[in-house]
């Protein structure tokens, strides 16, 4: 009897946990999963998107930061990241102060904020998503801003200049730059 309950509370209660914070971050994120980049797409943006010091970059839906710390690599200084989905966030925060990272997480819903400081924008969202930030792109966003979409076009929004990586499965290795 007695293990019945600690099986309960110490393997299925936490397990219930998880399954309800990840849905409750799926619904708030209306259906974008926390899907980071892999290795091998991570290692394409390393290779095709080359950012400078002096850039501003906001990763929209962050997930982990793991894009935000690889640009950190390339030498840019100010990166910011929003995050809807807690795990992902919490899973952010604890990977940038294990590696001493500089950029920052925000646990925020991206609408919700004013993207007129980031001069690159960085975008890993599914179709449906990236089209409702069409407006706030337009009127948010200053010329000379550079939005990077990974895999996914921003549908009906200008002519993007289009990064073919020559990867295997070439529709989720296209990256997508829209230069404002
Ligand atoms: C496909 S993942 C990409 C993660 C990360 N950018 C990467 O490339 O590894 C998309 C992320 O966007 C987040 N997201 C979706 N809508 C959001 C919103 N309105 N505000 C903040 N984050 C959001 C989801 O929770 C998910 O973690």
């Amino acid at each position: 009897m007695i293990w019945g309950y600690i099986l309960i509370f110490i393997i299925l209660f936490p397990l219930a946990l998880w399954n309800i914070a990840t849905f409750v971050g799926l619904l708030r994120a209306k259906w974008v999963p926390f899907v980071p980049l892999t290795k091998k797409q991570l290692a394409l943006v390393q290779k095709y998107i080359k950012l400078e010091e002096k850039d501003y970059v906001v990763d929209l839906g962050c997930g982990d930061g793991r894009v935000l710390r690889l640009f950190e690599k390339q030498g840019v200084r100010k990166l910011e990241g929003y995050e809807i989905n807690f795990w992902a966030y919490l899973k952010a925060q604890v990977i940038n102060s294990l590696v001493k990272s500089r950029s920052r997480v925000i646990y925020k819903n991206f609408n919700r904020i004013n993207l007129e400081k980031y001069n690159v924008v960085f975008c890993y969202l599914l179709e449906d998503c990236l089209s409702s930030l069409r407006k706030k792109f337009d009127k948010e966003l200053k010329p000379g801003t550079k939005v990077i979409s990974f895999a996914f076009a921003i549908k009906e929004w200008g002519e993007p200049e289009i990064i073919y990586t020559n990867e295997t499965n070439k529709n989720l290795s296209r990256i997508f730059i829209y230069h404002i």
